[in-house]
């Protein structure tokens, strides 16, 4: 394949060289644009001497202003790697301000984008807001990955391995994000409810009863089922993050709520259960907030149960085509998955692991049980593990 590397601004830049020399073993031919930060990490002579050929860096060189059009037609994929900031920003906005932008511009190629950042800048929320856009696009990404920075801290920002960036590039489609199997308007006609976040379960006007879900992977699925055309209906608990674009959003606080919203918005052909639902709620709410009198000692909480919103949209007359449900489990996590299939009539669930850093994280580690078997994903960012579950509902929607 005919594969152009944008090599941008990033200590990570050095990985690139090994990637280059990779996709070269690989059978790939590969020709690269270094950005001015770019060649502030490595060397033009060195991408040149392991790319055999030619690296393009300035706009307006003779040979590049005249050919920029003509390098935009040559790619089959471009991979920019690493991706600065910087450049998914310029990328999302469609600024021209240099040749790798321009490229990028006038180049129908499918894009492949692999992240490289300090992960305050990673998740702030104009990159992030510059990530959901280009993924709505069909930019696929890969990484970033969790781990050890160049400076002494760690997070999510860390840029993915040169390896798994080989094979990102053999895994993911045209059209849809990194490791999707879908085609942009996959889900077009179709409307996909989802539930997100926790929920709070008040015990008094000022107290509730809640659990540590951001919202991130519920969110994240929401935006990867609209980027592929469907009609989203997002019903989500109290969470911090933004509201995906292009989607209805319907705040709740609790799981009757939850229930009652999810109900109104049928009917749907994807119901994905994604909410972190809790399991129980006081029993009496206190009308008055309760007050610790001196000598009285802790109140006991009678609780009740809580509808299981999954079970009753799977059981519902008006049941969703394809009813994805989440185990989220600290051990045996395929076990209790599969049992759980059974129990709440569902057709598929994704099981992960929580024991770790999961619940509040970036990143998740998922296994996709149906009736068929099971199947284990690597851990991967939340936007990927979204991207992925979309394209595979989108395949049971268009085989
Ligand atoms: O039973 P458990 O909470 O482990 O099941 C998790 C799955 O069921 C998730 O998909 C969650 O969104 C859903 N659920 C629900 N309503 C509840 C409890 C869980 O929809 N009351």
């Amino acid at each position: 394949m005919k594969l152009l590397v944008i090599i941008s601004g990033s200590v990570a830049a050095f990985k690139t060289l090994m990637f280059i020399r990779l996709a070269r073993a690989a059978g790939h031919e590969v020709r690269a644009i270094l950005t001015e930060g770019g060649a502030r990490f490595v060397t033009r002579e060195a991408v040149a001497a392991l790319t055999g050929g030619p690296v393009h860096h300035d706009l307006w060189a003779a040979e590049e202003s005249i050919g920029h059009i003509r390098l935009a037609r040559w790619p089959e994929r471009i991979v920019v790697a690493p991706a600065s900031a910087n450049m998914l920003a310029r990328m999302a906005h469609g600024l021209t301000t240099d040749l790798a932008s321009t490229v990028l511009l006038a180049s129908r190629a499918p894009v492949l984008v692999a992240p490289a950042m300090n992960p305050a800048m990673w998740e702030h929320p104009a990159t992030q807001a510059n990530v959901a856009m280009l993924r709505g696009r069909g930019v696929g990404f890969a990484g970033p990955i969790e781990g050890a920075m160049a400076e002494p801290e760690s997070g999510a920002g860390r840029f993915i391995e040169p390896a798994d960036l080989l094979a990102a590039l053999t895994e993911a489609r045209p059209g849809a994000g990194a490791g999707a199997g879908a085609g942009a308007g996959a889900l077009a006609g179709r409307h996909a409810l989802v539930t997100s976040g926790p929920t709070h379960e008040p015990i008094d006007p000022v107290r509730y009863i809640a659990n540590r879900s951001s919202g991130r992977q519920g969110h994240a699925i929401a935006t990867a089922l609209a980027a592929l055309g469907a009609r989203v209906t997002l019903v989500s608990g109290p969470v911090s993050v933004a509201d995906p674009a292009g989607v209805r959003v319907q705040r709740v606080e609790t799981a009757r709520e939850m229930l009652a919203a999810c109900e109104a918005a049928l009917p749907a052909d994807i119901f994905v259960a994604a909410a972190a639902v809790a399991d129980w709620r006081v029993a009496a709410e206190a009308t008055q907030k309760m007050k610790k009198e001196p000598g009285a000692g802790a109140p006991v909480l009678n609780m009740a149960l809580n509808p299981d919103i999954l079970a009753s949209l799977s059981r519902h007359a008006a049941r969703p085509r394809l009813v994805v449900g989440f185990a989220a489990e600290t051990e045996q996590v395929v076990g209790h998955a599969q049992a759980k299939l059974a129990r709440k009539g569902c057709d598929w669930v994704i099981a992960n692991d929580v024991s770790g850093d999961v619940m509040g994280g970036l990143e998740n580690r998922v296994h996709l049980v149906t009736a068929q078997g099971v199947e284990d994903w690597p851990r991967l960012p939340k936007e990927e593990v979204a991207s992925r579950i979309a394209a595979r509902i989108a395949k049971e929607f268009c085989p």
